[in-house]
């Protein structure tokens, strides 16, 4: 298992569960632990019991407050640019990760902290979590992917107000506007553990290639989406899993699925 100073990886099969471990920087992201979180959804894939990952902020206060701020008084030009590119990379790898991520959000989810969940497979939060792209205060703006995938998920005119006011938005008004898909009044670690289970019960080829399908979809003209919806739909046709799991309908019982 991986030695992480930044974060804390724990297995609970069929979930694992990746924390930010700075509760004393209210989780800030820096560039060690962009890369301690990189590193932990690697050696997650070598867990074959593992169908899900839940990230999460350690801590009462904080999901993560952001980008370091303590780092940016000395960075040039090039190494803001640079360091956006690694925290972006992060997004892209979650975006494109074979299992579902599912974001739970326990207090500040701020600047990178809200792109960090939005680049999870969806949200769920306590209430008392507080989301927001609060960089203009510090006159910068989103560098994680902000000012791109928040407009994808709650819509041009939400995100636009959101971005250029840099207020901060409470949870429910979060859930209100699609952000957050469910608020999670009790344990919010089991409610997420919940649904990996449900997951965990479906086929996972078919898990895998639907988040595939939805996550590229989403770039491309609607004729593209549909042509790699229907290659992907016969490539599961493929699989020893379609033949269990259409047989086991037909049978009326349990679907027991393998993988392959
Ligand atoms: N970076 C570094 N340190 C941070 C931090 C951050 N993003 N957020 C909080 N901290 C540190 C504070 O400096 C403080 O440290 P000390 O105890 O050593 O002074 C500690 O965490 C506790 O924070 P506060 O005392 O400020 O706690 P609070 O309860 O008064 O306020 C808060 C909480 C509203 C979240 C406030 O800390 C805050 O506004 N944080 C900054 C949020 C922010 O601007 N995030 C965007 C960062 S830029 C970015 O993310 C760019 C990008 O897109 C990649």
């Amino acid at each position: 298992m991986g030695e992480y100073k930044n974060i804390i990886l724990e297995f609970d099969p069929p979930a694992a569960i990746l924390k930010v471990n700075r509760p004393r920087a209210l989780n800030a992201l820096n560039p060690e632990t962009i890369r301690e979180l990189s590193e932990a959804l690697d050696e997650i894939l070598n867990h074959k019991e593992i169908r899900g990952v839940i990230l999460t902020g350690e801590g009462e206060k904080a999901f993560i407050a952001g980008a370091d701020i303590s780092r940016m008084p000395d960075m040039s030009p090039q190494e803001a640019e640079r360091f956006a590119e690694e925290g972006q990379k992060l997004t892209l790898k979650m975006e494109e990760y074979p299992l579902p991520i599912i974001a739970a959000v326990n207090g500040y989810a701020l600047g990178g902290g809200t792109e960090l969940a939005l680049a999870c497979d969806f949200i769920y939060a306590s209430p008392k979590a507080v989301f927001g792209q609060p960089e203009v205060n510090l006159g910068i703006i989103p560098g994680f992917g902000g000012t791109q995938r928040l407009a994808r998920v709650v819509g041009v005119n939400q995100a636009m107000e959101i971005i250029l006011t840099g207020r901060h938005i409470p949870a429910e008004e979060a859930y209100r506007i699609g952000l957050v898909n469910k608020l999670v009044e009790g344990d919010l670690i089991e409610e997420a553990k919940k649904t990996i289970s449900e997951i965990a019960g479906r086929g996972p080829l078919a898990v895998m290639y639907a988040k595939k399908a939805v996550r590229r979809g989403l770039e491309l003209a609607i004729e593209a989406g549909l042509e790699l919806e229907r290659s992907l739909f016969g490539l599961v046709f493929a699989s020893e899993d379609r033949i269990e799991g259409v047989k086991a309908f037909l049978e009326k019982r349990k679907p027991e699925f393998k993988g392959k």
